[in-house]
C-alpha cells in the first residue's frame, strides 16, 4: 500500500544559469555523477517503493524529458501538467489518480532538488512515517534541524508529543521566513526546517484537498463503474488551468490543524539554490566549493563556482561569489542574498537563456 509522488515540475530558476526554463535543476546530473537529480531521486525511492506505485508530476514540457530519463516508470504513472499551477494542484491530482488504484494507499511526496547523504536513516524514517500515516489521518512532514537561520526554507515549529516519540505536533508553519524571524526561529531552538518530503493517508489527503481546491474529478469512471484514466486526462486539460497556483506549503501545512513532524536526521540537503549547495558540499581549500574539473583558484575564499568541463577557469582574489557559466551565459553574483537577485534578473531579461 505504500505510493510516492516525486515533485518535479519546477523551473529552477534559483539555479540559473546552469538550470533553465527548458531543462530544470531536477533534469540535470548536476554533480556529474552519471544519474539527473531526478534519477537519484526515483533510485532513492524504488529502492523501497514498489516501482509500479511510484508516480512523477511534472510539466507537460518535460514530459519526454521524465520518460528518457526513468525508462522503467509506467507512462501512465507520469501526471503531465498542462500548465504551471505550483505543486498543492499537483498533489491533488496525484492524490485523486492514486485514491482510485488503491483507496488504502499510503503516499511519500518527494521533491527532486534534494540530495540524502544517510539513505539507511532515511529509508527508516519514510517507513517509519509511512506506519504512522496508515492509522492517523494526518500529514506527517519531516523536519530537520537548521543548521544557519536560513530564509529559504519553511520553518516547522514543535508542539506537544505524540505515540512515537519522533513525532510531534506542529505548533506553526511559517514558509520562506524574513532573515530576522529565521535568526529568532534557529536561536529557539523550537524550530526546524521543512524538508518539504512528507506523508499521509490519500483517504484524508483528499479530504483536505476537497476543501482548498474546487471539488476536482468527480464522474470520472466509465459506464461500467471502472476508472477511466482518458477521462481523467480530458478532465485534467480542460480544468487545471481553472485551479488555484497553490504551493502545499500555503495551501496545506500552513492551513491544516493536523500536521505533525517527525524529527529527522538523514544528511539533508536541499539543492535548490546555489547558496544552499554551497552550505551542504564539502569544501576545499579556502572553503571554496568547485564543481568543474578545471579551475585554478588564488587568493579566493568561500566560492561556489560551476563552469562548462571543457572550460579553464582562472580566478584570483574572490570572496563569497557564485561564478556559474552555462552555453551563452556567465553569472558572476554575490553569493549572499543571490536567490532574490538572481530571480529578478530571470524575471526582467524574460528570455529563455
Ligand atoms: N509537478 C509540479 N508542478 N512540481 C512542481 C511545480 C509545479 O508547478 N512547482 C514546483 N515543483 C516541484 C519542484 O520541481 C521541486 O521538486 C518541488 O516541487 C518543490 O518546489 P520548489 O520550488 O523547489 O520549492 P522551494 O524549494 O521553494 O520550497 C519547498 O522546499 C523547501 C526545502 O527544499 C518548501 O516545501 C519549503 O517549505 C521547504 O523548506
Ligand atoms: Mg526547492
Amino acid at each position: 500500500n505504500n505510493f510516492c509522488l516525486i515533485l518535479a515540475g519546477g523551473k529552477g530558476r534559483r539555479l540559473w544559469p546552469c538550470s533553465r526554463e527548458d531543462c530544470p535543476k531536477q533534469f540535470l546530473d548536476f554533480f556529474s555523477t552519471g544519474r539527473t537529480l531526478l534519477q537519484q531521486t526515483y533510485d532513492r525511492m524504488a529502492g523501497f517503493i514498489p516501482k509500479r506505485n511510484i508516480y512523477v508530476s511534472t510539466n507537460r514540457i518535460y514530459e519526454d524529458m521524465v520518460v528518457e530519463q526513468l525508462p522503467d516508470l509506467p507512462k501512465e504513472n507520469i501526471l503531465s501538467e498542462p500548465i504551471f499551477r505550483n505543486t498543492a494542484p499537483s498533489l491533488a491530482w496525484a492524490t485523486y489518480r492514486i485514491l482510485h488504484v488503491n483507496a488504502d494507499a499510503r503516499l511519500v511526496v518527494v521533491p527532486s532538488d534534494q540530495a540524502v547523504f544517510k539513505e539507511d536513516e532515511f529509508r527508516r524514517n519514510v517507513v517509519e512515517g509511512l506506519d504512522f500515516v496508515c492509522s492517523s489521518d494526518c500529514v506527517l512532514t519531516m523536519g530537520v534541524k537548521p543548521t544557519r537561520p536560513e530564509p529559504g526554507y519553511g520553518y516547522i515549529q514543535l508542539g506537544g508529543p505524540t505515540r512515537n516519540a519522533d513525532v510531534f505536533r506542529v505548533k506553526s508553519f511559517t514558509e520562506k521566513p524574513d532573515r530576522d524571524f529565521a535568526r529568532m526561529f534557529m536561536k529557539s531552538g523550537e524550530f526546524y526546517w521543512n524538508t518539504g518530503l512528507f506523508l499521509a493517508n490519500v483517504k484524508y489527503l483528499a479530504l483536505v484537498l476537497s476543501k482548498i481546491l474546487p471539488p476536482v474529478m468527480r464522474n470520472l469512471h466509465a459506464d461500467d463503474g471502472s476508472y477511466d484514466i482518458d477521462k481523467e486526462l480530458e478532465y485534467v486539460k480542460d480544468n487545471f488551468p481553472s485551479f488555484p497556483n497553490m504551493s502545499i506549503d500555503y495551501g496545506i501545512l500552513d492551513k491544516n490543524e493536523n500536521v505533525y513532524v517527525m524529527k529527522c536526521d538523514f544528511g539533508w540537503a536541499d539543492l535548490g539554490m546555489w547558496h544552499s549547495i554551497y552550505e551542504s558540499m564539502s569544501k576545499g581549500e579556502g572553503d571554496n566549493v568547485v564543481i568543474s574539473s578545471r579551475v585554478m583558484l588564488d587568493d579566493s575564499r568561500g566560492n561556489i563556482i560551476k563552469l562548462p568541463d571543457d572550460h579553464l577557469g582562472i580566478i584570483n582574489g574572490l570572496d563569497g561569489y557564485i561564478v556559474a557559466e552555462k552555453g551563452n551565459v556567465l553569472l558572476i553574483c554575490r553569493k549572499e542574498d543571490s536567490s532574490a537577485l538572481i530571480r529578478k534578473y530571470v524575471n526582467e531579461i524574460q528570455v529563455k537563456y
